[in-house]
């Protein structure tokens, strides 16, 4: 969604500015703009459609200052288009903002600034209703952070707001509430950005800014203040990542780079949890014997990919820790008043943990005395910062708006955590999590291997690619997986596609099987096999092309099904981690023969920060 970039420094803001927010194109915009303080005015250039746009736009002129800020904008209020785009000033042009989020009261703040004070409004956003009143407010305050602060008090709603004062040209005044914002720390320059990526080429050490704070940023200087504007003492982060990580090193998609990443990132999230004598250490979860003895039920809640993850979730807790789990979509928790106490434990699943519904599903379930954990991707986002107890996926950052590696790497910590549980409660013995571990542990080169030889899946997409719409199938796990396959090829490749649980099929939607409907079924777990076998020969019988997923050496499907992908040989329990990824290549490829924008599919967003 919608990325900000601010830069106060000595070097050339403009530079800066266009840099970052080309690397948080990732998160999906559909228009761009820049606002620099140059001799004394406020200079905006603002385009439509891509950064491309608005450097052409930009052409030649230099736009020389220190001090700027940029956006990338994700249409909320208003279509995309050169006037609604970020920045947004006052109506003398003394100070330009950006803001991500939604002023919730917005239209009532226009008609007070429209009818009474007569101000006359350039755009449908709601951004610019907090243009004009900080605008107003600077008529009568000190300093530009007078006039944000005055302005903040009269909005509700979710904002990170970054602005800008001709009439003090060497600073920027930022402020948060329910939007993620950072402050990277450099030598005589510093940094303002929605997200870590946009930062990564030029600092190693940030400020996380907290809800309902306000940050001044110079040169020099960064000050951070509460809500009450008394100065805040801010522990530095460390940033590990390198700017590689966010970098395509050489493959053509963000996500197909993120999709051979994933030996590596499995690998790291399961060592990095493993004492020298082999033990679980549960970094970030302080959930002992006690704890885990008093939780009644489990509630796993996550939107998109990462509700598919807690499907599996749910799958691994029950079988080895022996607690209830129920999985629920976070838009769906938050307004179904659920059952929960403080016997419950609340999980929520989260790539970017800036997602609003899983934030707010959070916020209820502790409203109503939950103990929360969460399994997260981007450390200190809001996510993490409001649980009890957080499990970091380590996958590094995701560029391509398609989840893959976090989706294998929540897959990972979800495995960690059940089996923490099991051996905790004593529901697991030593040997039969010894021997699990062992096996996990092999995943990550099975997996390369995998990788290494999986060139059949690019001319499976070449033959199939053109298809109207795509079955996903599957029983027990592999109905889990069917639905991220399905989710996977929809979102990029625009295809019409559905998944069931298999035996579902014949309640209903095998209506739909006609000759030549393409199926992709998983047949992965050994104990439903044969279940699967009859769910494949029933569709054939209706003419539909089987595309089947199955384990080394489960041959005797290759009766019934038009094409057989063999993923390597494991336990059941840990097929998810391998099967899920030839439907990962298979969605890419698909949709590369399509021609789609594969890391920025259409009206998508890499981190969806609106309701
Ligand atoms: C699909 C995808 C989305 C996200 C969902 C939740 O590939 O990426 O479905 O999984 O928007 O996002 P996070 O995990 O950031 O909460």
């Amino acid at each position: 969604m919608c990325g900000i970039v601010g830069y106060v420094g000595r070097n050339n803001a403009k530079e800066v500015i266009l840099d970052g927010l080309t690397k948080l194109e990732y998160r999906g915009y559909d228009s761009a703009g820049i606002a620099v303080v140059q001799e004394g005015k406020i200079n905006i250039k603002k385009h439509v459609g891509g950064i491309e746009n608005l450097k052409n736009l930009i052409g030649k002129d230099p736009l020389k200052s220190h001090t700027g800020i940029g956006h990338t904008r994700w249409a909320t209020h208003g279509a995309p288009s050169d006037i609604n785009a970020h920045p947004h000033t006052d109506e003398d042009e003394t100070i330009a903002i950006v803001h991500n989020g939604i002023i919730e009261n917005y239209i009532e703040l226009k008609n007070v600034l429209t009818e009474k004070l007569n101000i006359k409004f350039k755009s449908e956003t709601d951004t610019e209703v907090i243009a004009h009143l900080i605008g107003l407010y600077m008529k009568d305050s000190d300093t530009l952070e007078d006039a944000v602060y005055k302005a903040t008090l009269d909005m509700r709603g979710a904002y990170a707001i970054v602005a800008i004062s001709a009439k003090d040209p060497d600073k920027i005044v930022a402020v948060r509430k329910d939007a993620p914002l950072v402050v990277g720390l450099g030598k005589g320059s510093n940094y303002v950005a929605s997200d870590i990526p946009a930062l990564l080429k030029y600092v190693k050490k940030l400020y996380l800014i907290e809800n309902n704070e306000m940050v001044i940023v110079r040169p020099d200087k960064v000050e951070i203040f509460d809500e009450n504007r008394r100065p805040i003492e801010r522990e530095e982060f460390n940033i590990t990542w390198d700017a590689d990580a966010a970098e395509k090193e050489g493959y053509e998609h963000f996500m197909l780079k993120e999709i051979y990443e994933q030996p590596k990132s499995i690998r790291e999230a399961i060592t990095r949890r493993l004492d020298e004598s082999g033990k679980l250490k549960m970094d970030g979860i302080a959930l002992d014997y006690s704890d885990l003895n008093k939780i009644r039920k489990i509630y796993i809640v996550a939107c998109g990919t990462a509700y598919h993850a807690g499907l599996v979730g749910k799958y691994l807790i029950e079988k080895f820790a022996k607690i209830p789990v129920e999985v629920d979509v976070a838009s769906e928790f938050r307004y179904r008043d659920p059952i929960v106490d403080d016997s419950t434990l609340f999980i929520a699943i989260s790539q970017s943990g800036e997602t609003l519904d899983t934030l707010e599903a959070l916020r209820e379930a502790k409203r109503k005395g939950a103990r929360i954990l969460s399994v997260v991707n981007v450390v200190g986002s809001s996510v993490a910062r409001e649980s009890d107890d957080v499990f970091y996926t380590w996958a590094g950052p995701e560029i391509a708006v398609a989840s893959t590696k976090a989706y294998t790497t929540q897959l990972t910590c979800m495995y960690l955590l059940a089996l923490h549980m099991g051996l905790t409660l004593g529901r697991l013995t030593e040997e039969y999590f010894n021997s699990f571990m062992e096996e996990l542990l092999e995943i990550p080169a099975k997996l390369e291997d995998y990788l290494n030889n999986s060139k059949e899946i690019e001319e499976l997409a070449k033959k199939l690619y053109n298809r109207d719409q795509v079955f996903f199938i599957g029983r027990g796990l592999d109905s889990a997986i069917s639905y991220e396959g399905s989710l996977k090829l929809k979102e990029i490749s625009y295809i019409n596609s559905f998944a069931i649980a298999a035996g579902e099929l014949k309640h209903g939607t095998i209506a739909l099987m006609e000759p030549g409907t393409l199926v992709l079924a998983l047949a992965t777990q050994d104990f439903l096999y044969e279940k699967m076998l009859s769910n494949v020969q029933e569709i054939k019988a209706r003419g539909a092309y089987v595309v089947a997923v199955a384990k080394e050496g489960n041959e005797a499907i290759e009766a019934q099904a038009n094409h057989v992908i063999y993923i390597p040989n494991c336990s059941d329990g840990l097929t998810p981690l391998l099967s899920v990824v030839p439907l990962q290549l298979f969605s890419y490829y698909v949709a590369k023969e399509r021609g789609c924008n594969i890391d920025k599919p259409k009206n998508l967003a890499k981190s969806v920060t609106v309701e």
